[in-house]
């Protein structure tokens, strides 16, 4: 579960305070698929970074899984985090020095995760780059790039999956099969999903719609997309 209280942003930029998210409530059920859309500066990263804890807001607090992140000690909030989130950016983010393999391999020896080398093989064949693993960065395409980033975000198992428009750099065919993979770790392994994204078809995948303009929430609506959404939506009729 994440829930956000009463949280808001605002900058110092020079002699002027700009508020880059206005006071908000904003809670999302462990294994909700949400996604969030906006027009460019609306604070959708922001939002991300401060759930997160990559960022820390200006007012309200934020709980992921009832511990709140913001009174936490650096030390702790950076443990929290990596067991429980994953982040996605939409330029991937990976070493350029490490292999595919290494790339995923080596935050998992930094947490001493047991049988490291045999579970990022695992995730490896799980996003479908089974013989790639001893590739660079630079010798993969986009689409690759980011099923290893995919793969380096999973490798902790987190809870919680945070992905800042993880198709926008990539042609519509790779974007779907971006996509497609989410959509099964968000199913398969019940993580909470929490996708950025510019496409609205996209965005009508999910199985709940938040969209924000100039830092406000301006609506949030659940769609049938997913089963689980299906039966809130029953069990509220009944
Ligand atoms: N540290 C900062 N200092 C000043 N302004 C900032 C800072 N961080 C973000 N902003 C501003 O806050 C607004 C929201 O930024 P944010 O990156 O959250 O937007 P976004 O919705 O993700 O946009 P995009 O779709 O272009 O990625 C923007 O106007 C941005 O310029
Ligand atoms: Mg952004």
């Amino acid at each position: 579960m994440i829930a956000l209280t009463n949280v808001s942003k605002v900058v110092t930029s020079g002699a002027e305070q700009l508020t880059i998210l206005q006071p908000l409530d904003l809670s999302i059920p462990q294994g909700q698929f949400v996604s969030i859309i906006g027009p460019s500066g609306s604070g959708k990263t922001t939002l991300l970074g401060l759930i997160a804890g990559l960022d820390a807001p200006t007012t309200g607090s934020i709980k992921l899984d009832d511990k709140d992140i913001t009174t936490m000690s650096e030390d702790d909030l950076a443990d929290l985090r990596g067991k429980l989130v994953g982040f996605i950016f939409q330029s991937f983010h990976l070493i350029p020095s490490l292999t595919a393999y290494e790339n995923i391999l080596t935050p998992m020896e930094i947490m001493g995760v047991s049988k490291a080398g045999e579970k990022a093989q695992a995730l490896l064949d799980e996003v479908g780059l089974h013989d790639r693993g001893h590739h660079y960065p630079s010798q993969l395409s986009g689409g690759e790039k980011q099923r290893v980033a995919i793969a380096r975000a999973f490798a902790n198992d987190p809870q919680i999956l945070l992905a800042d428009e993880p198709t926008g750099n990539l042609d519509s065919k790779n974007g779907e099969h971006i996509f497609e993979l989410l959509l099964k770790f968000n199913r398969e392994r019940r993580t909470t999903l929490v996708l950025v994204t510019h496409d609205h078809q996209l965005a009508g995948m999910a199985g709940r719609k938040v969209s924000f303009r100039d830092g406000r929430i301006v609506e949030d609506v659940l769609l049938n997309s997913t089963p689980e959404n299906v039966n809130v939506q029953k069990s509220f009729v009944a």
